[in-house]
């Protein structure tokens, strides 16, 4: 019999399985998405997401004085407003809530990146991610003027990066031009290119009171059956001056996420979604999975599969 191939001898101790690991979670390479409401001293738990919260600024900026910039990079800012309008007129503002939450948190901890998510649908009354006309169509070129004015108030109130996630045509180019145009052509733009209509949304819709009213978001996010169509959204978002391009969601996507590795060079990111984090967090909770582990284990997954950078609610976990 030809001799069989010893494979545990390099998985014998903590030590050698070190020295041959392919994929390291080692760097800061972890993005905290978090949610910032108007108000003073809250701190209020989402129920769908058990360990994350809505934030006041001030409870914010207390909070990432917390975060370990060891671990973790920065953050991704999301608001949720308390008024919202047909036409998003919360998102533009200079004062904006999340402006105002860009300037405490860089103010309160300059090492942190502060990047902040630019879409319509927390804004808008309907929840959907543009603009609509009167028969509830998105109207795609008139939302990407709003979605520029969101992005340049977030960059004029001091944002590292702004990351657009509203999937609508040509908005990376408006940005970016809009960014070149005001004296902000040096503030990178990490777009969600890859990102589909995914059931797996779900808790951050519940976060951030941003399910749409009527109908879905299939006419604008990605089928999630597609890859190729995945690879020439991308392409597009290099094309028009994306700097970094994310895949979303990340674990049943890997596929998605290594397919984009194998094509493109560009710094590529991919978010660990809500109903990612719920899931993981709703079996811990019932004694059914060790959380510590299958939640490195998932994250080391993303990692394998191409990601440089993680978006995940697992990077930071409030005391509550
Ligand atoms: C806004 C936006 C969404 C997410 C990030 N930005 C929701 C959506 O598209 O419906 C999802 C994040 C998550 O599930 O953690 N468009």
């Amino acid at each position: 019999m030809k001799n069989f191939q010893r494979h545990r001898r390099l998985r014998k101790t903590p030590q050698i399985r070190r020295l041959v690991e392919e994929t390291s979670l080692a760097g800061a390479r972890l993005i905290w998405p978090c949610f910032v409401v108007e108000g003073r001293g809250v701190r209020e738990p989402i129920e769908a997401m058990p360990g994350q919260f809505r934030f006041s600024i001030d409870e914010l900026v207390r909070e990432v004085k917390a975060v370990s910039t060891e671990k973790v990079a920065g953050l991704l800012l999301f608001g949720v407003p308390s008024s919202k309008d047909p036409f998003a007129k919360g998102a533009t503002a200079k004062d904006s809530l999340v402006a105002r939450a860009v300037v405490a948190v860089k103010e309160a901890s300059p090492n942190l990146l502060v990047t902040t998510d630019v879409c319509l649908c927390a804004y808008t009354d309907h929840g959907h991610c543009g603009v609509i006309n009167a028969k509830g169509e998105i109207q795609n070129d008139a939302s990407l003027e709003i979605l520029a004015a969101m992005s340049l108030a977030h960059a004029e109130a001091g944002a590292d990066c702004i990351a657009p996630s509203d999937m609508l045509d040509g908005r990376v180019l408006a940005i970016r031009r809009a960014f070149d145009a005001n004296g902000f052509a040096e503030t990178p733009i990490m777009s969600y290119a890859a990102k589909f209509a995914s059931a797996f949304y779900g808790p951050f819709r519940d976060a951030a009171h941003s399910a749409p009213s009527f109908g879905d978001r299939k006419s604008y996010q990605m089928n999630p059956a597609n890859v190729r169509e995945a690879m020439r959204e991308i392409a597009a978002d290099l094309s028009e001056g994306a700097d970094i391009v994310m895949v979303k969601p990340a674990l049943p996507y890997l596929d998605v996420i290594a397919e984009a590795r194998r094509r493109f060079d560009a710094p590529l990111a991919a978010y660990q979604v809500s109903g990612e984090y719920s899931m993981l967090k709703a079996a811990a909770r019932n004694g059914w999975l060790n959380e510590a582990a299958a939640v490195g284990e998932s994250l080391t997954a993303i990692r394998r599969a191409g990601a440089d950078i993680i978006l995940s609610y697992f990077a930071h976990q409030p005391k509550s």
